[in-house]
This record gives structure tokens, C-alpha cells and sequence, in this order.
């Protein structure tokens, strides 16, 4: 028997790692088998596993069919190609016209430099959407005027008379939506649409329902919320700005085994009434009276009574429907109560132990009509009291009314909170641990980056980063989650993307953003201070802000290769360069209103010459500059030849003119602040003969405070690049370690478990900074995530999408090791340090179809003797070591 295991084990094992070449992770548009692919021509990836070194791609078979079954065999396929290409990312299709709302299913294989061919890939699948003429469903919403807060149930019962297939539902909703077949729920998204410029563009979903219908009597039940479209969003209790009547849209395409096919539309013939959500608001959360329910309402043995009235018909159009260019929202982890206590003040109050975005389950059961209120806050006060003023005039807030039936599970449906902290009242007797789950909701993207290092305060640092991303990366890129803002902050997006990137493929989520920030660009140009833009037309045009629209793309073309972004956004990097210039004088940028370095350091006492206040209109040139050569960078890689020459002399003046103005013969900046210098040197405004110096005076101002930075949103994001970058990574590292105010460690010594929006959201006595800017999740300074990866463990790119790669790690801070690894499109990147006897070790790991460029801190040592400090390898894994003294 135990021969047996052995041999059988033995076999498995051959099969699964004896294979010399392998291809896994299939993506089409950045998507694991995405449902509602719009591009005519997407392009499809493949990652590439060799159990030999130096693996390149030098070639590949893709098959592309409708048939499943039938691909292996070459049955109905519309591409069938043998190429000679080391490209494995972002392949466009070559194959015939694709058809909508089809599935194609693809499988890949590939040769290598070795000689090998792997076996063809698992057969995955992509599903084109729905053109604008594809729909036949009917918008369709409630009888009457749309004006109770309360959430529309819509109801239809059909019959299917033969057996099933296949079936795909197309759904999307002003407003938000959840929908139930036959009592079940169809797919696990959440807040769904999800918020886009809904003037411009409105998501459908795509659920494969097949298992969820069955022959003969089947029945939908779909329930609406406000959401972002129709309720409160940005300031001054704005409501219904999209729109004052909530709606659904939905086509359900059933195919039968026979070949038939039948469609379910919202039409005339569905029903509607009003059931147990009472109010639902983003900010203000959720009533819940379990005693309006209507049980079984979304089956079909459920028998409609006198509430239910015919839907009416609105015309609303298909035009602005497009399919999901990046994941919905999901739920992930789930944090159970660590305790539950009575605050001094007497009130009971859960803590989770982790600030978070979503929603608490609670468990309870009770009388009819008891009323439980669940409140979040993200901190308790000094005195150990809930605190919830600085979510401004959010109530965030969510309400359970009980039924008085067995024990009921609630939780919301059209809303969110940001909280580490719940504050229970009304429960019926006393509130368990075990009642109450905390559940973290956020744009399902796949973790890419993990980092860590000796020092536990800097691995809560980068735990903090992460989590700043996840409870703001929640349908578009927010500046907080708590508050009466949740808004789509330019300026935060940008200062954060590259970190982004590194924690979590945000692929999709971005170029699905980015569309945004072109539909909702002014015509002249100008960009908005929030996208989606929900503010009036004059909050547009800050710097620093408004360069969301050519920073993001850059980066995201650094990030994945992805030319595409960079094409797609190209009019509108360039109507925004065209803006800037417009509203200049002699190539100076300043005019207009400015936030410039949001949130720096304000000393109560600086009477000493030094200061963080940066000039706006210094900053404004500075970001004019950088978004000119950006725009430059993405024409050479488009071929834009013109553009770049045009755009190239522009940029010249711009830098000329900043010299002129900020600076003093002798280099020295009008402002003189960190911010000043950090961005006069990362977007290369001074002459070359100039830059160490100002590098040098840079120096000097950190070290006059102490170590300590002064940097607001907008130096923050390169201060620590910039000092690397002019040889004093060691002033980065006093920088990185600083434990006290203000600092990225001050934050986490005070038990924060996010980023804060102000350097001292908690000040060292345990008071508060002012209330009506004081967010506990805001993940901008969150941006010295970046440094650490690139930096501390040497993972960076010599072209974009990591197909080259360099590793480059930097030992300091008194760190003795330092651990990373990036899931790059190519595969697993790592670069892991550690100190050792002075010998530094270093371990890396490239993946194959890529090069990397490996730079140790000191000669590395071979057999015993000293070689150079670079080298070169292919795929694999490495080992390094170098004598650090030298
Ligand atoms: C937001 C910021 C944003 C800023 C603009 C604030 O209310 O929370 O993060 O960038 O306004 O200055």
C-alpha cells in the first residue's frame, strides 16, 4: 500500500513538475475570462514556467474557437496562428471579426530558446458584450413618481419549456442593483453597476446563470438602490445628480439544448413593489425593517399580492453601455470582533482591530419592532470614547429593525462604511463577539506585491499601505471611505498609482478610471478635481491634480506594457498640455487656483528661516513640465514623431522660464523647501550643472528638522526617489525610519492600521487634528511604497511591463533583510536580502521570457573572488554575495 502511495505520488509528480515548459495564467484585456470584452481586437497573455534557466519564448500556436470541445480538434475556429515572437503579453487577436455577445474560447502553447514546445494551455475563454442594437430589454422602474427613499423590488415569473444549455444575463441599473433567480444570487459583485461618469458611461454586467435556472417555472427578483447615481455624493447634500428615477435594464439569453434560444427582458409585463430597505445612502447607510419583507418574493412559489403594480417603460437608451473594463467590487477578508466593551461613556462598542471598508454582519434576534443601530467610527477619542466628527456630516449608519422571528443575519445592500470600530444600540440583551463580522469590500484585483523586512514597523507601514489601497480602491480610486467625500481625487490617485501597481494588478481598474477622466474632461481641456466629476465646472486645473490625466497612463504603461492605455488616453494627456499652455504667459503656468503641496508640515514655530510652504505657482510649473515630457515619452512609444519635436522645444522654454523665475544664479530655490527642491529635481527643471547642489541644500533641510520630512501630497510621493537618486539613500533611510512626528512610522507607533490623511491625525498628546479634514484612511502618503519596493528590495524595470528587469537592492536603515516579490505579467519577480557576517546575500527570481539586470551594493564575490558589481541573467533563481564593508 505504501509502495503504491509512492508510486502514485511519484507519477503526479512527474506530471505536474517534470513538464520542462509550461504556459498558465491566461488573461485576455488584463481579465481572467472576462464576460464582456468590447475591444475588437483583444489582446490575450500568457505567463510562461520552465524548469530550465534562461527561458525565452521564441515563438507560439494560439486557437481560437466558439466551440469548447471542439478547439482541440480544430472545429470552428476563427484564429489559428503559428507566430515567431517572444511576445507573450498583450497579443492582440488576429483572427476573423469577432461577433457580440459570443464566447470564444482559446488555449496557447509555446517554443522556447531551449528547443522545448510546452503543452497547449488549459482551454480558457473570453465573451464579447452586447452592442448598443443588441438590446431588446426595456429600461423600466417603478409606476409612480420616483421619490420614496425606499428600495424597488422588481419581479417577473416566466417559464422555460425546454431544456437548458446555456444562459447569460446582461444587467446594469441607474442606481444600484441585486439580483436574485429562483432565491439565488446572481454573481458575488457588490455596488454594482459600479460608479462611472454615468452622463458618458454606464457598466453592464455579464453572469453566466446557467446553474441558477431551471426547466418550467423560473422568476427573477431584482432590488434597486440609490447609490451614487441617485443619492447623496460630493458636497452641500447633493442628491440625484445623475438622475431622480432608479432603473433596471436586464436580458437574460437563454440557450436551449435543441439550439433554440429564447430571451427574459425587462419589459411592460414585470411587477413592482416596495420591501424591507427603507432608505439606503453611500454616506448615510441603510434602514432595514426585516418586518416589510416578502418572503420567497424572488421564487417562484411566491404569489404576488395587491402591492404589486406594473413597471412603467422609461426611455433611457443603450448608447452609453459599455461592458466592465475592470473587476466589480467583492467581498475578502472577514475580521471577527475582538472584543466588545462599554466605553467610559457607557456606550457598547466592537473593535475589529483593523480600519476597513465594507460592512458588519450582525447577527440577532428579538422581539418584532426592536431597533438595532450599528455605527462606525475609525478611532475611539483620548478619553477612550467613539469618536465619528470628522466623518463631517456622514451618518454612516445602518439600521435593523427585527421581525421577532428565529435568529436573522443582516447586513447592508447599497452602501459602505470605513471603520475599525462599531458602536451597537438597541440589541436585544447582550451583544456576543461571535454576533458581529466585519467584512472588507473592495475592487477584486489580484495581489501582486508582498514586502517585508526585519523591522515589524515598517512591515505594519507597508500592511497599512495595503490596506489604505484596499478600502479606497472600491470601484475608482477614493481619497477616504468614511466621510460625507468618497470622491474620485485626482491628485490622490496620482500621487499613489505606482504603489498601487506594485500591491495589486490595478491594470483594469485604471484603464476602466481613465476613460472617466477623458469623458469627463472639460472640452477645453481642463480637468476636473474629482473623477467621476460630481463637483461644479470651476473645480478643475489643479496642478498636481489635474496631471492625474498623464501620470496615471505613464504609469501604467511602465507597469504592464500596456500601449494601449497610453493610446487611448493620448488626446486627452495632450488636451490637458494644451490647457496648461493656454493658460500661460511666456511659457509660466500661473494662473488659476492651486491646492499645491496639500497637507505639509506646519510648524507652530518656525521662526528660524526654514519653512515647508512651497509656492503654487513654482509647483504649477513644475507638474506643467512633467506632464510635457510625459506627453513626449508616450509619443515616441506611439511614433508620434511631430508631436515629440513640437513638444520638445515647449518643454525647453517651460524650464527656461523656471529658472528665470524660482531660481537664483547660484541654484538656490525662491521657496526653499523640501517640496521645492524634491520637484525641481525629479522633473529635471535645473541644469545639470546645478542639480547636486540643490541635492546638497535638499540634504541640509531634512537634516535641519531633524530628519524629519515636510512634504505635502504633492513632494511626498519623490522626496525619498530623489535623495536616492543623487546618491543619499542613506537620508532616505533617516527619512524612511523617523519614528516621530512628522514621519511615515510616526503614524504607525500610534497604532494606526491605514494611512492617515495628515502626518499627525493623532497628535503625540492624543488629541485630534481638526475634524472636518481628518480622514484615518487616506492612502496618498501611502506613495513611499513605491521607494520600498524599488529601493530596499531592488525590483525595478529596464522596459515597461518588466520585460526587462533590473534588481538593484539598497541596504540601510539598520534593516538586516529585506524580502519582496511582484507578480509582473511576465511571472514572479523576488529579490530577498540579508545581512550576514558583513556579507550581504541576496536571492533573486526572474521569470522566464525576461532579462535581468542584477546591481549588487559592493563587488559580488565568486568562489572568493571579487567580479564586478552588475551581471546579467535570464529566468531563474540566483544567488548573490557581497562583502559590505568595500
Ligand atoms: C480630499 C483630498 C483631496 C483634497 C483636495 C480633500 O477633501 O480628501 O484628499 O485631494 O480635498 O485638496
Amino acid at each position: 500500500m505504501k509502495f503504491l502511495f509512492l508510486l502514485l505520488s511519484f507519477f503526479s509528480s512527474v506530471s505536474v513538475f517534470g513538464q520542462k515548459l509550461g504556459v498558465y495564467d491566461l488573461r485576455v484585456e488584463h481579465l481572467e475570462n472576462p464576460l464582456s470584452v468590447d475591444a475588437a481586437k483583444p489582446r490575450l497573455g500568457w505567463k510562461i514556467s520552465s524548469s530550465l534557466k534562461n527561458t525565452l519564448q521564441t515563438g507560439y500556436e494560439i486557437r481560437v474557437g466558439t466551440d469548447e470541445k471542439g478547439i482541440r480538434s480544430g472545429k470552428q475556429l476563427v484564429w489559428n496562428a503559428s507566430v515567431k515572437s517572444d511576445q507573450s503579453v498583450l497579443v492582440p487577436y488576429g483572427g476573423a471579426p469577432l461577433k457580440s455577445k459570443q464566447r470564444y474560447y482559446w488555449q496557447v502553447r509555446v517554443k522556447d530558446n531551449h528547443g522545448n514546445t510546452s503543452p497547449w494551455s488549459s482551454v480558457q475563454y473570453w465573451q464579447t458584450g452586447l452592442q448598443a442594437g443588441d438590446w431588446t430589454a426595456k429600461w423600466i422602474a417603478v409606476a409612480e413618481k420616483d421619490t420614496s427613499s425606499r428600495s424597488p423590488l422588481m419581479r417577473k415569473a416566466f417559464d422555460l419549456k425546454k431544456r437548458v444549455k446555456s444562459a447569460t444575463v446582461y444587467v446594469t441599473a441607474k442606481g444600484l442593483y441585486e439580483a436574485y433567480i429562483n432565491g439565488r444570487r446572481v454573481g458575488d459583485s457588490y455596488l454594482t453597476p459600479g460608479w462611472t461618469s454615468y452622463r458618458n458611461h454606464l457598466q453592464y454586467q455579464v453572469y453566466d446563470v446557467t446553474g441558477l435556472l431551471q426547466s418550467g417555472a423560473n422568476a427573477i427578483g431584482v432590488t434597486l438602490g440609490d447609490g451614487w447615481y441617485k443619492g447623496r455624493i460630493g458636497f452641500n447634500h447633493q442628491r440625484r445628480f445623475y438622475g431622480d428615477t432608479r432603473a433596471l435594464l436586464m436580458q437574460l439569453e437563454v440557450a436551449y439544448t435543441d439550439g433554440t434560444k429564447e430571451v427574459v427582458n425587462t419589459d411592460e409585463s414585470w411587477l413592482s413593489s416596495y420591501g424591507p430597505i427603507v432608505a439606503s445612502d453611500v454616506y448615510d447607510g441603510e434602514v432595514y425593517d426585516a418586518r416589510q419583507e416578502k418572503t420567497g418574493w424572488r421564487t417562484v412559489s411566491y404569489t404576488a399580492d395587491a402591492s404589486w403594480k406594473p413597471v412603467r417603460i422609461i426611455e433611457k437608451g443603450t448608447e452609453q453601455l459599455v461592458g466592465m473594463s475592470g473587476p466589480t467590487v467583492k467581498k475578502h477578508e472577514v475580521f471577527k470582533a475582538l472584543k466588545v466593551f462599554k466605553t467610559p461613556a457607557g456606550e457598547t462598542v466592537a473593535d475589529f482591530g483593523q480600519n476597513l471598508v465594507g460592512w458588519v454582519v450582525l447577527k440577532a434576534k428579538g422581539p418584532a419592532g426592536t431597533k438595532i443601530t450599528l455605527s462606525h467610527a475609525e478611532v475611539l477619542d483620548k478619553a477612550g470614547n467613539f469618536y465619528t466628527t470628522n466623518l463631517r456630516s456622514a451618518k454612516a449608519q445602518n439600521t435593523y429593525i427585527l421581525k421577532g422571528d428565529a435568529e436573522q443575519s443582516f447586513e447592508p445592500h447599497f452602501t459602505f462604511q470605513g471603520f475599525r470600530y462599531v458602536k451597537i444600540e438597541g440589541y436585544p440583551g447582550e451583544v456576543s463577539p461571535e454576533q458581529l463580522a466585519a467584512v472588507a469590500v473592495y475592487s477584486a484585483m489580484e495581489t501582486t506585491g508582498k514586502l517585508s523586512t526585519s523591522n515589524a514597523l515598517l512591515n505594519q507601514l507597508q500592511h497599512n499601505i495595503q490596506w489604505g489601497q484596499k478600502g479606497n480602491f472600491v470601484d475608482v480610486p477614493t481619497d477616504c471611505p468614511q466621510r460625507d467625500e468618497r470622491l474620485g481625487w485626482t491628485g490622490d490617485a496620482q500621487a499613489f498609482a505606482n504603489t498601487a501597481a506594485y500591491n495589486m494588478d490595478v491594470a483594469g481598474f485604471f484603464t476602466k478610471w481613465l476613460k472617466d477622466v477623458k469623458a469627463d474632461q472639460h472640452k477645453n481641456g481642463n480637468v476636473p478635481f474629482v473623477i467621476p466629476d460630481v463637483l461644479t465646472p470651476n473645480d478643475a486645473g489643479a496642478a498636481g491634480w489635474a496631471d492625474a490625466s498623464t501620470i496615471i497612463p505613464w504609469s501604467m504603461y511602465q507597469a504592464y506594457g500596456d500601449k494601449g492605455i497610453l493610446e487611448a488616453q493620448f488626446d486627452s494627456m495632450k488636451a490637458w498640455v494644451d490647457f496648461m499652455t493656454s493658460r500661460s504667459k511666456d511659457n509660466l503656468w500661473n494662473t488659476g487656483f492651486h491646492f499645491g503641496d496639500w497637507l505639509f508640515y506646519r510648524p507652530d514655530d518656525d521662526n528660524d528661516g526654514r519653512a515647508a510652504v512651497t509656492d503654487k505657482y513654482m509647483i504649477a510649473q513644475c507638474f506643467y513640465a512633467n506632464s510635457v515630457q510625459i506627453l513626449i515619452n508616450a509619443a515616441k512609444v506611439l511614433g508620434k514623431p511631430d508631436i515629440e519635436g513640437k513638444y520638445e522645444d515647449l518643454l525647453k522654454n517651460i524650464k527656461t522660464a523656471y529658472v528665470q523665475e524660482y531660481m537664483t544664479p547660484g541654484g538656490r530655490l525662491i521657496s526653499s523647501t523640501q517640496t521645492a527642491y524634491v520637484l525641481a529635481l525629479q522633473f529635471d527643471m535645473l541644469p545639470e550643472s546645478l542639480r547636486a547642489q540643490a541635492a546638497d541644500r535638499l540634504v541640509q533641510n531634512v537634516r535641519s528638522y531633524g530628519n524629519h520630512l515636510t512634504t505635502g501630497f504633492l513632494g511626498t510621493p519623490y522626496l525619498c526617489h530623489v535623495l536616492s537618486r543623487f546618491g543619499h539613500t542613506n537620508v532616505a533611510y533617516d527619512l524612511l525610519m523617523q519614528e516621530s512626528y512628522p514621519s511615515w512610522l510616526y503614524p504607525v507607533k500610534m497604532g494606526a492600521t491605514t494611512i492617515w490623511e495628515r502626518w499627525d491625525g493623532i497628535k503625540p498628546d492624543g488629541s485630534f487634528q481638526t475634524p472636518n479634514m481628518n480622514s484615518y484612511n487616506h492612502y496618498a502618503y501611502g506613495a513611499i511604497g513605491d521607494w520600498m519596493y524599488r529601493n530596499m528590495a531592488g525590483i525595478n524595470q529596464s522596459s515597461p511591463g518588466y520585460k526587462g528587469i533590473v534588481i538593484q537592492p539598497v541596504p540601510g536603515g539598520k534593516l538586516s533583510s529585506v524580502s519582496a516579490e511582484l507578480s509582473t505579467p511576465y511571472g514572479s519577480v523576488a529579490s530577498a536580502w540579508k545581512i550576514e557576517d558583513g556579507l550581504f546575500k541576496l536571492r533573486v527570481q526572474v521569470p522566464a521570457n525576461t532579462k535581468a539586470t542584477v546591481i549588487l551594493p559592493a563587488p559580488i564575490l565568486k568562489s572568493g573572488a571579487e567580479t564586478g558589481t552588475t551581471t546579467t541573467v535570464g529566468s531563474g533563481v540566483y544567488e548573490f554575495e557581497c562583502r559590505l564593508d568595500k
